[in-house]
């Protein structure tokens, strides 16, 4: 039986995505060779990436000033290429640090010059996100993260600022309707919303690179990746055919915005039951509370064993909160149903 599986990430897929992988490993277009034994450089691969290229500028409306790559070393190695490329030497950079995500991203920038930190929600077990705070134009950039995927808080209105912009969307890019063109640069790791782990999503506005005076190692250099159309060294190329096939299979489902519809109607629904039932309570400020990560417990221990048998009795997966928060945490990327939201919150009522 297949499960309903609430995982963080790596996470649910459409099942099309997965059968139509599953036969291009096999047996791609008919060739007679896999997808993941052929040249990242043949004609039937590089479509594949120009066409996925091209699906997300499209899904985001984006214009030419704005290049797609698909990269490796997840968005942790995103947390080093934004500093290397973005922070001038002698320059700073102003972070807000929502998350271990955020403070992770904070490590990476401070190797390399002066990070001011303008905001933080840490002292309150980053529950809730910061909002009072001005960027100028003293920085060479800002970055922030969307959705802090541990906690379950997620950025409503991003602020005006006076210097780039920067955002990790990892846990929420492609799920809700933005204005997309406020950001200078947008990264997020495959494996939520995107496809399998192995490629790296960066969205990049071409005229922001080559400014800091730095020497880039090659690999961390952004405009070597624009340069070479994404394809300066072998590309993830599995994951680069999954994540093109979730990306069409968004557009051919109403796109951002019917998802982001879907989202919000299954966020609902297992807010109203947390809420509702006096045996959980939400992790987060309600303000901030997450369409994509849902963290809550119990408020009695007690019922602890009650609740695990009988979410796991009704083919529920990945229900467990993250290591650090413990409780429970449901992720209801795009590809979650609604109706195994509808069969966590049967047994949320059960109880
Ligand atoms: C918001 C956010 N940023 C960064 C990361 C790290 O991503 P990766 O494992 O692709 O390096 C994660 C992983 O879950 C995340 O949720």
């Amino acid at each position: 039986m297949k499960k309903h599986n609430f995982s963080a990430g790596p996470s649910i897929l459409p099942q099309e995505v997965l059968q139509k992988s599953a036969e291009a490993i096999l047996d791609f277009n008919g060739m007679g060779l896999s997808l993941i034994e052929i040249s990242h450089r043949s004609k039937d691969f590089v479509e594949v990436i120009n066409e996925a290229r091209a699906t997300v500028k499209r899904l985001m409306n984006l214009s030419d000033e704005y290049d797609v790559l698909f990269l490796q070393g997840g968005a942790s190695l995103q947390f080093a290429m934004v500093p290397f490329n973005l922070l001038k030497l002698g320059g700073k950079a102003a972070y807000t640090d929502t998350g271990v995500w955020a403070s992770g991203a904070i490590k990476e920038a401070k190797k390399l010059g002066t990070v001011d930190i303008i905001a933080s929600s840490k002292e309150d077990n980053y529950t809730y996100i910061p909002k009072d705070y001005t960027v100028g134009t003293e920085y060479d950039y800002f970055h922030c993260t969307s959705n802090n995927t541990i906690y379950g808080t997620q950025i409503k209105d991003f602020p005006a600022v006076d210097s780039l912009m920067v955002c990790d969307m990892s846990s929420d890019i492609f799920s809700r309707e933005l204005d997309f063109s406020k950001f200078d640069l947008i990264y997020a790791g495959a494996q939520k919303n995107m496809g399998p782990a192995g490629a790296t999503l960066v969205v990049v506005k071409k005229e922001i690179l080559g400014k800091t005076g730095r020497d880039i190692p090659s690999y961390l250099n952004y405009q070597l990746h624009v340069d070479k159309e994404s394809m300066l060294n072998t590309p993830p190329v599995f994951s680069i055919y999954a994540s093109l096939l979730t990306l069409q299979w968004l557009e051919n489902n109403g796109g951002i915005a019917a998802a982001e519809k879907r989202n919000k109607a299954k966020a609902e629904l297992l807010y109203n039951e947390i809420d509702r039932n006096p045996l959980f309570k939400g992790f987060c400020n309600v303000e901030d509370r997450s369409l994509m990560n849902v963290s809550f417990q119990l408020t009695e221990e007690s019922m602890k064993e009650k609740f695990d048998n009988a979410w796991k009795s009704a083919g529920i997966s990945g229900l467990n909160g993250h290591r650090t928060t413990g409780g429970y945490r449901a992720s209801l990327y795009n590809a979650l149903p609604i109706e195994s939201v509808q069969v966590l919150v049967e047994v949320m009522k059960s109880l």
